[in-house]
């Protein structure tokens, strides 16, 4: 299906992602019809490996460092594109960079292998909704627009590769910046519209929301609240009754399709803390909190 220019659902560590060809500007197109997505909204890219990434991209010495210590895995690397690789210009959205990243994950690596081909794959999901971590969820979201789902069960890590630029983390992720820039102080998280400049066009748009309205830091559950909690705070579902940031990831975006599918006509979520992981969590929260912020 790939070969002959369609869309493949395919599981990552991360989140399931909707794979094309990305070299192929109208099987990208596939990609964007079938999310239903903005066109200016570039896609990543996913390599079998880094010798693969670097026919891609011009890598220095800094994203070498990065990608050999944390690939495969869920780090997407923001690089100047080359144009002679070929990539559609849909991938990139007319940028002169690509997001690129080598997925640690065997149904992926083995469509990457069996097509021979960059795959572009964003998460998924219609545009603007939850990111699926399970086949079910695909279905639910793209069913009947998409011909083929391939169906390894549920993701390892739950959200969305950290996306890197030079020493700019973009969008917050599985590996926070203690962990990619240990001891490199100058390196903080930040928004990616910070001064106003747009790096990661994606991150102005309404992403991950639920149907129904989600409040955040709930102490306790509100009449007509289907609550989520985590550690000793438990609710209709918990994240992790153990209190592990890790566990509580995997099971985030599942966590708000139930409460979706939940008879109540509101979410509410129970503090989580910020540390490690716990950041990109907030971050999602955040975002399908305030779905048009
Ligand atoms: O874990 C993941 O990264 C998943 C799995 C499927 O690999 N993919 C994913 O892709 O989340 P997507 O397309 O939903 O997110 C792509 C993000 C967007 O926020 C987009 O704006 C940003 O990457 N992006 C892509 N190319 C970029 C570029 N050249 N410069 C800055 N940001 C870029
Ligand atoms: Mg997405």
């Amino acid at each position: 299906m790939i070969r002959a220019g369609g869309c493949v659902a395919v599981p990552t560590e991360t989140v399931y992602g909707l794979a094309a060809d990305a070299t192929d500007s109208h099987a990208v197109a596939g990609i964007y019809a079938a999310k239903g997505r903005p066109s200016f909204n570039p896609l990543i890219v996913h390599v079998p490996d880094l010798a693969a990434a670097e026919r891609i991209a011009v890598f220095d010495s800094a994203a070498r460092d990065l990608a050999r210590r944390f690939w495969p895995g869920p780090l997407t690397l923001v690089l100047p594109v080359r144009p002679e690789a070929g990539i559609s210009s849909l991938v990139t959205a007319g940028l002169d960079t690509i997001a690129l990243r080598v997925p640690d994950h065997r149904a992926m690596q083995a469509l990457l292998d069996a097509a021979g081909l960059p795959l572009a794959a964003p998460s998924a999901n219609a545009s603007g909704s939850i990111s699926p971590t399970r086949a079910e969820h695909v279905a639910k979201s793209l069913g009947g627009r998409i011909p083929l789902v391939i169906d390894d069960g549920p993701t390892p890590a739950g959200i969305e590769s950290t996306i890197v630029r030079g020493r700019e983390v973009l969008r917050p992720g599985p590996l926070s910046a203690a962990d990619l820039f240990a001891g490199k102080l100058d390196a903080v998280p930040r928004p990616s519209h910070a001064n106003g400049k747009v790096t990661a066009p994606g991150q102005l748009e309404s992403h991950y929301a639920p149907a129904k309205p989600l409040r955040l830091d709930a102490a306790e559950r509100r009449a007509g609240e289907w609550l989520i909690g985590f550690g000793a705070l438990g609710g209709d579902d918990n994240l992790s009754p153990g209190g592990d940031l890790v566990q509580a990831a995997a099971n985030l975006f599942d966590a708000l399709h139930r409460a979706d599918a939940s008879p109540t006509p509101a979410i509410a979520v129970v503090p989580i803390p910020g540390r490690g992981i716990g950041a990109a969590i907030n971050d999602r929260l955040r975002r399908a909190a305030h779905p048009r912020g």
